[in-house]
């Protein structure tokens, strides 16, 4: 409460002590209404003065002894809404793991091993190029994509399959490029990557599982179909097309990203020996897939802050 409003409580509670002058005696009457004249006289100078201040813009002082007040607040929270990018990747993140994935987020500060060396790119490949990001002075890497992670989930999640177990892991993350940007392309964006490893992995089970995927976050049945791709950590590399969904108008195919069977050489690096195990993996990016959904015509508009774009959802 502030102290105007304080003041004003006071004065109205003082109100109620008049009512009290009738129950008394008549010679102790006049000391009582004198009394309480003057503590009303003194309210109303000072809530004339506290009225000023705040006339002539000068700020009420904070007063830190008073109590917490819990029920209080200046703001109404019914006006923050989630971000349309965050509230998706949750979405994103529940579909994949209601199929059995593991979620862990990528970083948004990675190195050239996890970047390049891990994925089967050799200094100096000219796929490398393909990546073009940031780096800090001290050669650190905002990552291009979240491929970047592969490394770190199949070493961490290694012991599954010593448990004879599968490992299946979704990594969501803010990836960075270096690119002109236009209403559809951003330097900073989101994608998902897919990591699956088991004895009988196989390209099937990599197109109906990311089939899966899209038919859920789509609410329909969708046609797919592929071209061929290259990655220098996938063989075989693919691009994995899906046909516009029907609530969204039908007609023409779209392209999700990019998938294919993890290379022997991502998986020696890690230490799984490519003689017993295979894997597949899937990344693709988030904005767009967003975009579709909600008919969201320009990229920029998920980082531009603008209250109307983010009210809308
Ligand atoms: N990281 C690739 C990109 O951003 C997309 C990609 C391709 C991810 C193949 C994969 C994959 O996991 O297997 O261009």
């Amino acid at each position: 409460m502030s102290n105007l409003e304080s003041l004003k409580l006071e004065l109205k509670n003082l109100g109620k002590e008049y009512a009290k002058l009738k129950t008394l005696e008549k010679t102790e009457r006049k000391a009582f209404g004198e009394k309480i004249n003057q503590k009303k006289n003194e309210l109303l100078k000072k809530i004339a003065e506290e009225e000023e201040k705040l006339e002539s813009g000068a700020l009420e002082k904070i007063d830190l002894s008073a109590p917490f007040g819990i029920n209080e607040s200046p703001i109404s929270f019914k006006k923050g809404t989630v971000h349309p990018l965050s509230r998706e990747l949750a979405l994103v993140s529940k579909i994949y793991s209601d199929m059995g994935f593991d979620v862990i987020e990528s970083r948004q500060l990675d190195d050239e091993f996890h970047m390049f060396e891990s994925l089967n790119f050799p200094a100096g490949h000219p796929a490398r190029d393909g990546y073009d990001t940031f780096r800090t002075e001290e050669g650190f890497i905002p990552p291009a994509h979240t491929s970047t992670m592969q490394y770190r989930a199949l070493t961490r999640f290694r012991k599954n399959l010593d448990a004879g177990e599968n490992i299946a892991v979704v990594v969501p993350g803010r990836v960075f490029r270096n690119e002109d940007v236009d209403a559809t392309h951003e330097h900073t964006f989101y994608q998902c990557e897919g990591i699956f490893v088991s004895k009988t992995a196989s390209l099937s089970q990599l197109l109906g599982t990311w089939k899966n995927f899209f038919e859920t976050y789509y609410g329909e049945k969708l046609n797919i179909k592929t071209q061929p791709g290259y990655f220098p950590f996938t063989e075989p590399s693919l691009e994995f097309l899906i046909e516009k969904p029907k609530a969204l108008g039908g007609n023409g195919w779209l392209e999700m990203g990019g998938c294919g069977m993890i290379h022997p050489n991502v998986l020696k690096i890690a230490g799984i020996d490519p003689e017993v195990y295979k894997g597949f993996a899937f990344g693709g990016g988030i904005d767009r897939l967003v975009m579709l959904k909600y008919g969201i015509t320009d990229v920029r508009y998920f980082e531009s802050g603008k209250l109307e774009f983010l009210k809308e959802f």
